[in-house]
């Protein structure tokens, strides 16, 4: 074995059964990747100063912007977190679910200043998988998870997906399958008792506002409400076009609905559900083989807001990237 092989720690490919491994790795302060209903999360202890310290570094994520925090159950989150009453019918849907809340941070839960960016609030979700459930539980302490990508990549569905962006950075990954939802959750925070759309994700806005009984708020003024909210994220490396009716020459079509000619296909039968459980997965694939790649129109509603926000990104110019040229 190379000297430069032996610095790097194998990752670990944890079957289901092997919770306890995952969970000891999460005691001592190490990172494990594991599946949500969601994406995969990236975690690790989010009382340690060191484990926060660890994920901001295997994602090269800057360090302003803040980690969701993973809890068991309302319990947990209650501790971390003073929830407003009007997270109520919120809490009551989807804890656990696809849906992270942002409340004011209790000082006596222990969080390390890290996972917060020095925020004086805290994002916290329950997730719905039974493998992030049994982890939680276990480990009986909040987890800091962001996803389990590297900054500004796509976003990881499957195990293949972690271990292709992160191996050699954290102990292990859980493998549960490919992730049901296949979107972020839903970010909601307060402006004082009135719920604000921070993120779209795996929850509509329609949904959301069917359950609160109101319309959400647009957030307040010009302060980035979700730090990581950057325009730039959850790119591949081939260029992206969007709203393309037909590939063009050297593009790979990734269609919706009907799409002729479409290399890979997010829902045939134009189900917004399929497609976003499809979305990464496959600009993950056609980010494997294709240089440039046309994206079907997407309607703007239901999950297809959600869509189209990661689309958005995922095709917006970076700063130093291969297409940074592009207007
Ligand atoms: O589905 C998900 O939410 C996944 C899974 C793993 O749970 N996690 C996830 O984490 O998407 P991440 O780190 O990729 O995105 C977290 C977002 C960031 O945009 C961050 O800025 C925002 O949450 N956030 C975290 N704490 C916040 C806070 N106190 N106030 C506002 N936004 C916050
Ligand atoms: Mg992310």
């Amino acid at each position: 074995m190379s000297e430069a092989a032996q610095d790097i720690p194998m990752t670990a490919r944890w079957r289901p059964d092997q919770i306890e491994e995952a969970t000891a790795a999460l005691r001592r302060g190490a990172l494990v990747a594991f599946p949500t209903e969601t994406v995969y999360g990236l975690g690790g202890d989010a009382r340690s100063d060191k484990a926060a310290a660890a994920i901001f570094a295997a994602k090269g994520r800057p360090s302003f912007n803040p980690l969701i925090v993973h809890v068991a159950d309302e319990a947990m989150a209650a501790r971390c977190a003073d929830l407003p009453g009007a997270a109520r019918p919120l809490i009551e849907r989807w804890w656990p679910g696809p849906l992270t809340l942002v409340a004011p941070v209790r000082p006596e839960a222990g969080l390390s200043r890290l996972v917060g960016a020095g925020l004086p609030t805290v994002a916290i979700r329950v997730p719905a998988h039974p493998l992030a459930r049994r982890l939680l539980a276990a480990f009986g302490g909040p987890v800091a998870a962001p996803s389990a990508n590297p900054s500004g990549r796509i976003s990881p569905t499957t195990a293949d997906h972690v271990l292709a962006g992160l191996s050699g950075r954290i102990a292990g990954v859980l493998d549960g399958g490919p992730c049901p939802v296949g979107l972020e959750s839903t970010i909601v925070g307060f402006d004082g008792d009135r719920p604000v759309m921070l993120r779209e994700g795996g929850v509509t806005r329609e949904e959301i506002e069917d359950a609160l009984g109101r319309p959400l708020g647009a957030p307040e003024g010009r302060d980035v409400t979700a730090p990581g909210q950057l325009l730039s994220h959850y790119a591949p490396n081939a260029r992206l076009r969007l709203g393309a009716d037909a590939a063009r020459v050297g593009e790979a079509l990734l269609g919706f609905g009907p799409a002729p000619g479409a290399a890979l296909n997010l829902s045939p039968a134009g189900d917004l559900t399929e497609a976003a459980a499809n979305l990464f997965a496959m600009l993950h694939e056609l980010d494997r083989t294709a240089a440039a790649i046309a994206v079907s129109p997407i309607p703007d509603r239901g999950l297809g807001r959600a869509i189209n926000d990661r689309l958005r990104r995922a095709a917006a110019p970076r700063q130093g990237a291969p297409h940074a040229e592009r207007s």
